[in-house]
């Protein structure tokens, strides 16, 4: 599970353990039946973050989720909802975890009568991710040598558990919005260390009245 060993590439989880950790990408998948409107579908990456590569809800398969229904539900194989993978990118790649109710894909119906799952492909890239709460400052730092790389930042809201803390309702209910920036790239590529504050100031403010954070994920190289 955790093995501390030099392999291929190798990062620096300083929060986590500070020793040097073999992360290489993982090819994941995830399925979820849907047959039960509150079922969840979670995305996870023990190291790194994900992304994304296909997803699919519908069913295109003749074996998946198909246990007690009666064959006339299972036979269309040709059932995929407009959309999907971009609904999974925007909710899931950059996060190191990511959880989806399946309740939000069902209408409207792709196809009718059919029983349907949703399936997703998902790569876990070597990474460190850093959330700042709003007025916080983020810090990116790598090993002396090597340089940072931001693969992407939001400043916003995309959830109701990340920086809660002593917050009304009201500030966090707004999870839609998603502000992707490129700000920390710009500022922070190619050095060892660097600080940004998670602020209206900095990066302007996508969603007012919501109290927001500031992810960032990215790599030493
Ligand atoms: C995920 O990958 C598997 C194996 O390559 C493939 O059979 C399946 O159709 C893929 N799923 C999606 C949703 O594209």
């Amino acid at each position: 599970m955790f093995s501390c060993f030099t392999l291929r590439s190798v990062l620096l989880l300083a929060a986590t353990c500070l020793l040097l950790t073999a992360v290489v990408d993982s090819a994941e998948q995830v399925t979820t039946c849907d047959w039960y409107p509150l079922s969840i579908h979670r995305l996870y990456c023990e190291h790194g973050v994900i992304s994304v590569d296909q997803a699919l809800y519908g069913r295109t398969s003749a074996l998946l989720c198909a246990d007690g229904n009666p064959p006339q539900h299972l036979a269309n194989l040709q059932c995929a909802r407009q959309g999907t993978v971009d609904n999974l990118k925007t909710n899931c790649n950059g996060k190191t975890s990511c959880e989806l109710i399946m309740e939000d894909f069902r209408t409207p119906d792709p196809c009718a009568g059919t029983v349907k799952y949703l399936q997703t492909n998902f790569t876990c890239l070597p990474a460190i991710t850093v959330v700042a709460c709003e007025s916080s400052e983020a810090h990116l730092y790598c090993e002396l040598g090597r340089t940072i790389l931001v693969y992407g930042a939001d400043y916003g809201r995309r959830d109701r558990t990340t920086c809660t803390y002593r917050r009304p309702l009201s500030q966090i209910e707004n999870t839609e919005c998603l502000h992707p920036t490129d700000i920390v790239s710009r500022r922070c590529d190619g050095k060892t260390s660097c600080k940004i504050t998670a602020s209206n100031a900095v990066f302007g403010d996508p969603c007012k009245g919501t109290y927001k954070y500031l992810e960032v994920a990215y790599t030493c190289t």
